[in-house]
Formats: C-alpha cells, sequence, structure tokens
C-alpha cells in the first residue's frame, strides 16, 4: 500500500503531527508532502491519501482546501483519511472540523483524527500573540498534541 500524507502548517504543529503519522505507518510505503513547498504531486501513485491542516481564527488553510476542491474527483476514488490540527475542543471542535473539509470528502473519510495543537508564541508575531492573549488567557507555550 502507498500512503501520501499531505499537509499544511503555519508554527510547525500540523508538521509535527503528520511526521508522527508517518512513523506510525512505518511499515507501508509512506511520502509526506508540504502544500506549502509542493506544488504537483502525482495523487494517482497512491490507495491511501492521508490529509491535515490547522485551524486558524475559525478556518483551515485556504490552500489546503482549494488543493481539496481542485482534486476532488481523484480524492474520491481513494481511501481517504483526514486530520485537524486545533485547540478547540468538543462541539466548537467538531463545527470547524466540518467548515475545514468538504461534505462529499467527509462522507468517504474512512478515519478522522482530532489531534490537538499547541500555542508556540515563539512562532507567533506580535498580532497573533495578541489574539491568543485575549482568547485563551494564556501567554506562554502550551503543547496538547494528543500523542495516542
Ligand atoms: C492566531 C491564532 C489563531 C488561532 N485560532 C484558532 C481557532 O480559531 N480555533 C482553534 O481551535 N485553534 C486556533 N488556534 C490554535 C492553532 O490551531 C494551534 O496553534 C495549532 O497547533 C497550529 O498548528 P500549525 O502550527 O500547524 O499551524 C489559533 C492559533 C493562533 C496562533
Amino acid at each position: 500500500m502507498s500512503i501520501a500524507i499531505i499537509y499544511m502548517s503555519k508554527h510547525g504543529t500540523t508538521e509535527k503531527v503528520a511526521e508522527l503519522i508517518k512513523t506510525k505507518l512505518d511499515s507501508y510505503q509512506t511520502h509526506i508532502f508540504n502544500l506549502k513547498k509542493t506544488k504537483l504531486i502525482d495523487l494517482a501513485k497512491f490507495d491511501t491519501i492521508i490529509i491535515g491542516g490547522s485551524i486558524h481564527v475559525g478556518s483551515m488553510q485556504k490552500k489546503l482546501r482549494q488543493f481539496i476542491t481542485n482534486n476532488m474527483t481523484i480524492l474520491l476514488k481513494k481511501r481517504i483519511a483526514l486530520f485537524m490540527v486545533c485547540m478547540e475542543k468538543s462541539e466548537k471542535r467538531d463545527e470547524q472540523f466540518n467548515n475545514a473539509f468538504p461534505a462529499e470528502i467527509r462522507e468517504e473519510s474512512v478515519a478522522n483524527g482530532f489531534m490537538g495543537g499547541e500555542f508556540n508564541f515563539d512562532r507567533m508575531n506580535f498580532i497573533e500573540k495578541a489574539i491568543i492573549k485575549k482568547i485563551s488567557g494564556k501567554c506562554s507555550n502550551v503543547i496538547e498534541i494528543y500523542y495516542k
């Protein structure tokens, strides 16, 4: 089985999670693609495609959403799994997930991973730090990645 993990990450957490998923699938042929750096992915080469991104101010990366829309026909012929990195929990998290991925792909997904997230103040700009302080009350790094 050949697997592609396709992701986008702003401050590195989704990248970490994508690498973690890759190590857990080490008995398969797994390729990892950061959409920020990779323009063309030959999806035809893969049986299974795992797609993930992170939530910033309620939305997932636009480029990742566009990638899904542009490749919908071929993606729907594959085994698909989805994952999301974010700090919200329960209903708000589910709502973000439903907004992040189109219904067609969610309906076909064989597994959905809610991976938790991080507040990485070292990677945030001034405005991002101010937003996070205001909405969460936190002003130092928080790590809440679900490793299991
Ligand atoms: C400016 C900013 C806004 C954020 N907004 C949300 C949000 O609306 N909902 C949420 O669940 N998490 C939110 N987060 C938390 C991120 O999803 C979390 O930091 C995640 O680990 C980022 O992953 P990345 O580094 O791969 O982009 C926000 C984080 C930042 C810095």
